[in-house]
């Protein structure tokens, strides 16, 4: 009886399955009531009580060596079917269900990066935890004036002034204070205000920089380079208008609208660098000039895609976002 079994227990090592069919064979020969680990437990009944003990340790042996083996083999062919069925059948519908879409804000904020790309402007980062320098004092914002009050700010630490960054024009700071013009870069980045709107406040939104610092850039230069952007943006028919306006860190200073439907919206803030910030800087305001710009990404996004209410960007609400899939 020994001999039968130690055959059985090297069959059962050496045995491939390979299929559903091989799978029953083997439950049929070694699982099942008719099985021959069956037939022998009825003949262990038969054998002299002296050699049970070491015949009824084997049998147990042989049937958990077997158990295993089925459980084993049926595992390896479920995963089998399913990897082909993933891998090779190319007739099953696509699964879409699970993809996510871009967010509109990233949508608009790569379009805007893939413009100004097209003509030679380079992407720059910076801080938004930031020194009261490079987010007002070296853009010429006097201390108390009341220019400060423009953008209501969150402050890190007082005395010295920490602050969350108001806007992305604290970038420009560091990298005139870092580099020799010429400087061609958009700096796109989130920036913090403590803003209400309609009764739920809302502290922080998306803009994107502009600078080109050279010698001899002009208003001129900042004026085609805006309106480039604009028809890029909404179309070619697009026509753009600037007017004064005012910023601490930009003389000239002018808003840019762009016709919309029947009238003109505003969309973005600029104006030629101040003389004041190149030397804060350490650059000759003889020798170089430049331009800046300012735009808030939401209010693009939402002239684009039409949408009335800025909460919506930020409240994850799944049927809004499904609305991006695939729009430009
Ligand atoms: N930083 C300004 C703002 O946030 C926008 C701006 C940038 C204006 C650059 C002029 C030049 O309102």
């Amino acid at each position: 009886m020994l001999d039968l079994i130690n055959n059985y227990k090297k069959e059962i090592d050496k045995l491939q399955i390979n299929n559903a069919s091989e799978l029953e064979d083997f439950r049929v020969k070694f699982i099942s009531k008719k099985s021959v680990i069956n037939d022998l437990f009825k003949k262990f009944k038969t054998i002299p009580p002296k050699e049970k003990g070491e015949i009824g340790i084997k049998i147990n042996v042989l049937k958990t060596i077997a158990k295993n083996k089925l459980n084993e083999a049926s595992c390896q062919l479920k995963k089998g079917t399913v990897l082909k069925n993933d891998f090779e059948d190319f007739s099953l519908p696509p699964r879409t269900e699970d993809l996510g879409s871009i967010h509109p804000i990233r949508k608009i904020k790569n379009k805007i990066i893939s413009i100004f790309s097209e003509i030679g402007f380079s992407i720059e980062d910076g801080p938004e935890i930031e020194k009261d320098w490079y987010n007002f004092t070296a853009l010429n914002f006097p201390e108390n004036h009341p220019a400060r009050e423009m953008q209501d700010t969150f402050f890190v630490e007082r005395d010295p002034d920490i602050v969350l960054r108001t806007h992305t024009s604290n970038v420009q700071i560091r990298l005139m204070e870092e580099k020799k013009p010429p400087l061609r870069v958009i700096i796109p980045g989130k920036v913090y205000r403590n803003e209400t709107v309609s009764s739920k406040s809302h502290c922080f939104f998306h803009q994107v920089e502009g600078l080109f610092v050279n010698e001899g850039v002009s208003f001129k230069d900042l004026k085609d380079t805006l309106y480039y952007f604009a028809k890029e943006m909404f179309g070619k028919k697009t026509k753009v208008r600037f007017r004064p306006s005012y910023f601490p860190f930009t003389e000239p200073s002018a808003e840019m609208d762009i016709s919309w439907k029947s009238g003109w919206l505003e969309i973005l803030g600029s104006g030629m660098v101040d003389p004041n910030v190149l030397e804060n800087c350490g650059l000759d305001s003889k020798k170089y000039s430049g331009f800046a710009f300012g735009m808030g990404i939401e209010r693009i996004a939402m002239l684009k895609y039409q949408i009335d209410d800025l909460r919506l960007f930020s409240q994850n609400d799944i049927r809004f976002l499904k609305q991006f899939r695939g729009a430009n």
